[in-house]
């Protein structure tokens, strides 16, 4: 459904340029409910703005359901950014209009939609309880916790049945029992809905609840996790057991050029701490150790 060809994002501010991404390659599958995660300043916002269309690659490929986002006129993309996006930002004062009701700011994407008001108003009140926040339906943003608001701000998300669901730290503002509903909603919607839905977090807890995790360091994807089948099963039959690190399983990803990325924990672990090291075929693995030092 995306497929990201070696992204570069280069922010250029009168005294410095920012290199935030320097050739990420990464695919999602339609359907798929996946996390990004990685350090601050990573690149993770970044991605997300240019699958979103809110920000231009400086090179690289963006290409959606078939469609290169380069090649869309400018019309193309506004339609892109209303109908095929939906965005849900860690502030819930980006997601909510402060001087609207719950029903009214999932009715305001639809104004461009749907001409009618009452057909509007039955899709708010189906997304209202989609979400589980009918009771809210009357109130102002200001009336709401902020697990409410970003329950609200998913069904605004929703209004115009977009295909993708990007999230940059939908949880960041809330505590942990919140951010676990949340969640819970983010699956419920993957699999009732079959919604392609992006998450950056920070939050490991979160991560771990869905199939699949990339890791952005230094504006490139270094290892993805995927849930393993059996945890899969479990979260489906919603038992929602206890995630740890045993329920994924590590991969490192090759990029185009064939390089890997190691994390500080393998190197520690391999005694490896110089920045050569010796590559060698071992039964049709590769093993990958430390330079034999020299007395
Ligand atoms: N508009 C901008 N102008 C200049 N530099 C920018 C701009 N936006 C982002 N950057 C820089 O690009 C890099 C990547 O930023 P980005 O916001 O994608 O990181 P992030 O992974 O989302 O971080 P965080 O976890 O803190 O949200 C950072 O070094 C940041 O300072
Ligand atoms: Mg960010």
């Amino acid at each position: 459904m995306i497929v990201c060809d070696s992204l570069v994002k280069i922010y250029k501010t009168k005294e410095v340029e920012v290199l935030a991404l320097q050739g990420l390659d990464l695919t999602v599958n339609r359907g798929e409910l996946m996390a990004i995660i990685g350090k601050s300043g990573s690149g993770k916002s970044t991605l997300m703005n240019i699958v979103g269309g809110l920000e231009v690659p400086s090179a690289g490929r963006i290409i959606v359901d078939g469609q290169n986002l380069a090649e869309f006129t400018e019309r193309q993309m506004v339609q892109y950014r209303k109908k095929q996006i939906g965005f849900v930002w860690q502030k819930s004062g980006r997601n909510l209009f402060p001087y609207l009701t719950s029903l009214e700011n999932i009715e305001a994407p639809m104004l461009a939609i749907h001409k009618s008001a009452k057909k509007r108003r039955e899709k708010a009140e189906e997304l209202l309880a989609l979400v589980g926040m009918e009771h809210k339906r009357g109130s102002y943003p200001a009336q709401m916790s902020g697990g409410e608001q970003q329950r609200v701000a998913i069904a605004v998300a929703l209004a115009n049945e977009p295909e993708i669901l990007l999230a940059d730290e939908p949880t960041g503002a809330v505590d942990t029992k919140t951010s676990s509903n949340i969640q819970d909603l983010f699956r419920k919607l993957n699999r009732e809905l079959g919604l392609t839905i992006i998450i950056v977090t920070h939050d490991m807890k979160l991560a771990h609840k869905v199939d699949r995790v990339v890791m952005i360091s230094d504006g490139k994807i270094s290892t993805e996790k995927i849930l393993k089948q059996h945890y899969r099963d479990m979260l489906d039959q919603l038992e929602s057991p206890d995630m740890t690190d045993e329920t994924h399983e590590e991969y490192s990803v090759l990029d185009k050029a064939h390089r890997v990325q190691l994390s500080d924990d393998m190197l520690a672990a391999a005694g490896i701490d110089t920045n050569k090291v010796k590559v060698r075929i071992e039964d049709g693995r590769v093993v990958i150790e430390a330079e034999e030092k020299k007395e």
